[in-house]
């Protein structure tokens, strides 16, 4: 137990060494900052519950790493500390809690915070003697930092000289080096993000370097001192302002954690549309002889949190990519990307969309990218970071050839857009190719088709490999006996999967006709189809047809459904499948709703603003009654119903064909409803 836990947790301080030297010193992240914090926590947290476990590597007694060799090594006269993070509501009150118990004050006592949102960028010690910019260090490890003076002058930000009475005769002014995010635009092919950029640029070994890129400086506390005549964090950032440093717009004093949070959900709605990029709000004490009753704890000062926003994109590598092959043969390619944790859920692949995406952004395999990850969506990729792109990196080239069946890859043409579709497709047809005859089958037992209980994907995938299954009428015949002899399969289980199959051999047209999975035939196809067909047989007879222009007339149905509808009926796999459904199942007719409606056999049109009533219920209120709705005034329409402001156009031309005008309570009177 106690070996297991060491080695858990000397693995653990292991990497996030790893980590700090990679982000510290090579100004390259390899894990998002979320993952680092977990990461981090993880490490504290086992620290919390066994006390044995505290080393010296442990990121409790550290800050960043050990500096880089390029640059002079100076010690901080007052070590620069990191800060405790804060997750929840909850981290806050604890925060609090421990605060008060800290000062030994009452459970009521209110405690007034200087709330600044956090930059994440790099931060700088910056020493001024007598008003002069003397020497500026970066953090380093917080003990001993690097001499960066000569870089940090390029930076327009930072004052030169400060001539104010009330500037202390020595200070160290502490803040943060940044790139807005507009500026970062153009920097965008060098570094895979402003946080990387600034740190690249700001170490620099030729200050000229550092002189062409524009970096931003914004202070918020300060070092050792000499004179600083101020009580607040408040005050001393006023101070900051009036000396010519530039703080931070949306630092606000406010009370109590109530405020805090709504404070911070503010900040966080508009994080989005800052310029530059925010990863929470540090909470500080205002009060400056609070702070120095509190003290710091190892590396972080008591009186400080930073509560942290929940990131949804991280950076990872692209270890494969694969191409999955859908039911209508889309090829879509996926990114299998080196496991990354995005907002707490830990992402391995992420989708690529199509062959055009790729194109786009020109995605390799080996390419260091930037992932996100929103809601529900599937993860996908934003960004490339093509500097840190290999030489030996070759462009990612779509399969020609289907990965699974060998079958020429193509794009169609689209009749309707009249441009080539983005997507890729396998160009076999019906059953021949096995990832799309899978698919087919997933779609056939699918909630919206056959919806057969207890035969999901997964059991789809099963019984496709055991080869029980290859065709939709093959679940109708399958092999329970050898399914009872499966692993995790009994007699009580093979009951109730033969019970739920044959309970679905009843099945409407509609239903059934969507089952097929035919291309352009979703449910609303579908039922249109079978209102039209009204019978399988009818349906199933389609295969004799030379022309299918007939099918035109069916309103909502168009040349892409009729295409689609036709390559279907050519297979002779597909025809297979439909014959022996047919044997196997009762597909309802549907029943002739002809003479039923009072609106039978009519067709109506709206035009104008009806009161009390929408567009839609119309709709569907003449559909209910057995008329229909069309689109135009031709010959072919019954009704014209007039509203409030009509197009005079229709109104005219339907006074031209001598078609029936009706007002909202005539129409209304037809289906004994009174307006
Ligand atoms: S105060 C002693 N104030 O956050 C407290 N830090 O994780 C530490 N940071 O190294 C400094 N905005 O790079 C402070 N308004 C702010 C800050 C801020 C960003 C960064 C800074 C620091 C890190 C601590």
């Amino acid at each position: 137990m106690k070996k297991n836990l060491i080695k858990k947790y000397n693995s653990k301080v292991k990497l996030y060494n790893y980590y700090n030297k990679k982000y510290f010193n090579d100004n390259n992240s390899e894990i998002s900052d979320a993952e680092y914090d977990i990461l981090k926590k993880e490490i504290l947290d086992l620290e919390k519950d066994y006390n044995f476990l505290k080393n010296i590597n442990s990121p409790s007694k550290k800050v960043g790493f050990k500096p880089s060799k390029n640059f002079k090594k100076v010690n901080h006269k007052v070590p620069m500390l990191s800060l405790a993070n804060a997750f929840s509501e909850q981290d806050l009150l604890n925060f609090e809690k421990k605060i008060i118990n800290f000062l030994s004050e009452k459970k009521n006592f209110v405690i007034t915070y200087s709330a600044e949102p956090k930059i994440d960028g790099i931060s700088a010690s910056l020493i001024y003697k007598k008003g002069n910019f003397e020497m500026g260090l970066s953090r380093g490890d917080g003990k001993q930092g690097e001499d960066i003076t000569e870089n940090l002058k390029t930076i327009g930000d930072i004052p030169k000289k400060i001539e104010f009475e009330d500037f202390p005769n020595e200070i160290d002014i502490r803040g943060e080096v940044f790139i807005q995010n507009s500026d970062f635009e153009n920097l965008k092919n060098k570094f895979a993000n402003p946080r990387n950029a600034a740190s690249g640029s700001l170490r620099q070994k030729n200050p000229n370097d550092t002189k062409n890129i524009p970096l931003k400086f914004i202070a918020y506390t300060f070092g050792f001192e000499k004179n600083l005549m101020v009580t607040t964090q408040t005050e001393y950032l006023k101070k900051l302002s009036k000396w010519g440093f530039k703080t931070n717009p949306l630092n606000k004093q406010i009370t109590g954690v109530k405020n805090l949070l709504k404070n911070y959900n503010e900040v966080e709605k508009k994080r989005a549309s800052l310029d530059f990029d925010i990863d929470g709000i540090v909470y500080k004490i205002n009060n400056f002889s609070l702070q120095k009753r509190l003290g710091n704890v190892a590396n972080a000062p008591r009186w400080a949190v930073a509560h942290k926003f929940s990131s949804n994109k991280a950076i990872s590598v692209i270890i494969d990519i694969e191409i999955q092959i859908g039911r209508t043969g889309a090829l879509t390619p996926v990114a299998k990307i080196k496991p990354i944790n995005i907002g707490g859920v830990i992402v391995s692949n992420a989708t690529l969309h199509n062959e055009d995406e790729i194109e786009r952004k020109d995605i390799r395999i080996g390419d260091t990218v930037t992932v996100e990850r929103a809601g529900d969506v599937i993860p996908h990729i934003l960004s490339v970071d093509v500097s840190k792109r290999s030489n030996e990196s070759l462009k990612f080239k779509f399969p020609s050839k289907c990965p699974s069946c060998g079958s020429k890859t193509i794009k169609e043409f689209n009749k309707v857009t009249k441009k080539i579709d983005a997507v890729r497709r396998c160009s076999s047809n019906g059953y021949f190719c096995n990832k799309i005859a899978i698919e087919k089958l997933k779609h056939f037992v699918s909630k919206e088709a056959f919806n057969i209980d207890g035969f999901g994907k997964k059991i789809v995938e099963l019984f496709w490999k055991l080869k029980l299954i290859k065709f939709p009428q093959d679940i109708f015949k399958l092999d329970y006996d050898k399914i009872e002899k499966l692993e995790g399969w009994g007699k009580l289980s093979v009951e109730n999967l033969k019970y739920s199959i044959n309970q679905k051999k009843n099945i409407s047209l509609d239903r059934f006709i969507f089952a097929l999975g035919i291309r352009h035939i979703g449910l609303e196809n579908a039922k249109l189809l079978s209102k039209y067909f009204t019978s399988y047989l009818n349906f199933q007879s389609l295969y004799k047809k030379k022309n299918y222009e007939d099918l035109l007339n069916i309103d909502g149905i168009g040349e892409t459904q009729v295409s689609s509808i036709r390559d279907f009926f050519l297979n002779k796999e597909n025809l297979k499948v439909l014959n022996d459904l047919g044997k196997v199942l009762f597909i309802k007719n549907v029943t002739n709703k002809r003479n039923e409606g009072l609106l039978n056999n009519k067709s109506f049109l709206v035009t104008g603003k009806l009161t009390g009533i929408s567009r839609a219920e119309v709709k569907s209120l003449i559909e209910e009654n057995s008329g229909s709705s069309v689109s135009s005034v031709t010959n072919k329409l019954n009704y014209l119903i007039v509203g409030e402001k009509p197009t005079k156009r229709k109104v005219e031309k339907a006074e031209e064909l001598k078609i029936k005008i009706l007002n909202q309570d005539e129409f209304l009177k037809m289906l004994n409803k009174t307006g």
